[in-house]
C-alpha cells in the first residue's frame, strides 16, 4: 500500500488522504481508500467538489449505497444522495447535533456501516462536524472497566435523546413520524483487529449483561468517556470536502449553526 498519501489528524481521530482526485479513481486507489477507512475509522479528503454522479460513484466504490427515506433526496437520478440543508432563519437544532452518536445503531440487522458527507455550501467559521474515536477511547479505558464491559450489550433506540433533531426534520417534510425502533448490540466491537467502543450516546438507553448495580454507572461513565477532548477532533469544513466514516469505530455529531446557510450531501453505505 504505497499509492496514496495519508497524514493523521488531530488526536489521531482518523486521517487525511492527500493529493487525490476522486473524479479519476482507479480500482487500486479505491481499495487503498477503503483500507485506510477501516484502519483509521474516518477519512478526510479536501476540496473534491464532485458532481452528483462522481460522488455517487465514489460511494459505490466503497460499498452499497442505501436509500435513507427520512431525509430529502437530491432528485430521482441520484436516489442515494440526501440533502441536509440549514437555512439562515432555521431556529431548531441542526440535524444530528448535540449528542455524539453512531448512525442507525437502533437497527437490529443490515444497518448501513459508513456515512459520507460532502460540503456543498459552507458558512465561514461555523458548522464543524465533531468526531470521537471509539478505538482511542477503548484503548484508554482502565482495565477494570474493560473487564466489566467485555460481554456487555447496549439497548439503542431511535427515540433516544438525539431523536429530537430527526423529529424536527420529519415535521418540516410533512412525514408522519415512524414508530421508534430498538436494537441490542455488543458495545465492544473489533474492527480491523482493534477493539472499539460502540456506545452511541444519542441512542443508548441501557447497558445489559453487566452486574445490575453497575449498569447505570457504566452507561454514564462511557458517555462521559467518549466525550473527552483527548478523543475528539472537530473538523472544519471547506467547500467540496468529503468526510467518510465507519459507524462501528467513530462517533460523530453536528455542531450548532446560527443565522447562515449550509448545504451538505450525505450518502450512507452498507
Ligand atoms: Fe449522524
Amino acid at each position: 500500500m504505497t499509492n496514496i498519501s495519508i497524514t493523521n489528524s488531530k488526536n489521531n481521530v482518523g486521517a487525511y488522504i492527500n493529493d487525490i482526485n476522486l473524479k479519476n479513481l482507479d480500482q487500486d486507489k479505491a481499495e487503498e481508500i477503503e483500507t485506510a477507512l477501516n484502519q483509521f475509522g474516518v477519512i478526510f479528503i479536501k476540496e473534491q467538489n464532485l458532481n452528483p454522479e462522481s460522488y455517487q460513484n465514489f460511494a459505490k466504490s466503497i460499498g452499497q449505497p442505501v436509500v435513507y427515506p427520512r431525509l430529502k433526496g437530491l432528485d430521482e437520478k441520484f436516489p442515494f444522495i440526501n440533502v441536509i440543508e440549514r437555512k439562515p432563519d432555521d431556529k431548531n437544532l441542526s440535524f444530528g447535533s448535540s449528542w455524539l452518536h453512531q448512525d442507525t445503531s437502533y437497527l437490529a440487522n443490515d444497518r448501513p456501516r459508513y456515512t459520507m458527507l460532502m460540503g456543498i455550501e459552507i458558512p465561514d467559521g461555523q458548522g464543524n462536524t465533531i468526531f470521537s474515536s471509539g478505538f482511542n477511547a477503548y484503548e484508554k479505558l482502565p482495565n477494570e472497566i474493560k473487564d466489566k464491559i467485555k460481554d456487555a450489550t447496549g439497548i439503542f433506540s431511535s427515540a433516544g435523546p438525539i431523536s429530537v433533531t430527526r423529529l424536527e426534520r420529519e415535521k418540516e417534510m410533512g412525514i408522519k413520524s415512524s414508530e421508534s425502533m430498538e436494537a441490542e448490540h455488543p458495545i465492544v466491537k473489533t474492527v480491523n483487529g482493534k477493539k472499539t467502543l460502540y456506545v452511541s450516546p444519542g441512542h443508548l438507553m441501557k447497558i445489559k449483561n453487566v452486574k445490575e448495580e453497575d449498569a447505570n454507572y457504566l452507561k454514564n461513565y462511557l458517555i462521559e468517556h467518549v466525550n473527552k477532548q483527548e478523543f475528539i477532533f472537530s473538523y472544519e469544513w471547506s467547500k467540496g470536502d468529503i468526510c467518510l466514516w465507519d459507524n462501528l469505530s467513530i462517533l460523530h455529531m453536528a455542531s450548532e449553526i446560527k443565522n447562515c446557510k449550509r448545504i451538505m450531501h450525505r450518502i450512507t453505505i452498507k
